[in-house]
């Protein structure tokens, strides 16, 4: 498609209703659960959406992955209004915006072996020869700190984070421009958590990739995001640099997450603790 001067996502007063009118009702009701949600990522960027359970922001991801859909407002992916595009998405939309989420082992088949998961998408996605589809996996799969040897693996045979290593693989193989890490590491312990968080960045560097990067953990938004916005009931409450946001908030409400959040605070005594496991657990592993 096109690039220009405009940010590669742009959300624009998003609202996101959803029906709660059961089956046998006649008169329709829905919650709002998303609204007035305004923020941009550009290209190679980003963007922590952080908040409490149930704040909204799957929801979000969501809607940009077009899995939910739109009430207002407007969400524009390379300047497209992506509320203008076909019901069923077009396929380019569906390679330039992945996602990445909690639970890997969900989305494989325990019956397959993980390089299937990768051959199969590039099939999906009419790309190369079934020669050409092995290659481009086990590069991939090296790309992302596992090798040709994991590509013949069941899922039952691999750890929490070569699961996650092989989501990403899978996300990553369709070079996509946005991948929306819907809390992507919130399951990992912490020293798996900073080698996939490293991963993704250099990963980033590498390609240019841009992410959408959702969480409720602020200690891990911290480590990956640019920018972070804050999301309460619904609504952005916040949102500015990551340090801008960590160091100085503005709005009560992220002084009250970030106070309860003990790995957010670099100089308190729970992250010095945290710190310590961590390091214990780098030495055992070493
Ligand atoms: N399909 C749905 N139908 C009705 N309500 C939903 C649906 N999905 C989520 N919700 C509600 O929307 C709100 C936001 O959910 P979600 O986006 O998953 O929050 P978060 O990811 O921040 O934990 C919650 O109150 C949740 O109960
Ligand atoms: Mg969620």
């Amino acid at each position: 498609m096109m690039n220009g001067n405009h940010p590669l996502l742009e959300v624009r007063d998003l609202r996101i209703d959803y029906d709660i009118s059961g089956a046998a009702s006649w008169r329709r009701r829905t919650i709002t659960v998303v609204q007035g949600v305004s923020f941009d990522i550009a290209p190679g960027e980003t963007y922590g959406l952080v908040g409490e359970s149930g704040s909204g922001k799957s929801t979000t991801g969501r809607a940009i992955l077009r899995l939910a859909d739109v009430s207002g407002g407007s969400v524009r992916f390379d300047g497209q209004d992506l509320t203008r595009l076909p019901k069923a998405t077009p396929l380019s939309y569906r390679r330039d915006v992945q996602a990445v989420y909690q639970d890997p082992a969900a989305s494989l088949n325990p019956r397959h072996r993980v390089g299937r998961a990768i051959t199969e998408t590039l099939q999906r996605h009419r790309i190369g020869d079934r020669a050409q589809r092995r290659s481009k996996a086990a590069e991939i799969f090296k790309k992302v700190g596992l090798t040709e040897e994991h590509l013949s693996r069941f899922p039952g045979q691999m750890s929490g984070g070569q699961l996650q290593r092989v989501a990403i693989a899978r996300a990553l193989v369709l070079e996509p421009r946005l991948i929306v890490c819907d809390e992507a590491v919130s399951a990992l312990d912490l020293s798996t958590q900073s080698q996939i968080i490293n991963l993704l960045k250099d990963l980033q560097a590498d390609t240019g990739v841009s992410y959408l990067f959702i969480t409720h953990d602020l200690g891990v938004v911290r480590h990956i995001s640019h920018r972070v916005g804050v999301l309460r009931r619904g609504e952005i409450v916040e949102q500015g640099p990551t340090r801008e946001i960590f160091e100085d908030p503005k709005d009560e409400y992220t002084q009250a997450l970030l106070a309860a959040s003990p790995a957010s605070h670099p100089s308190g005594r729970t992250e010095r603790r945290a710190a310590r496991v961590r390091q214990r657990i780098e030495m055992g592993k070493a």
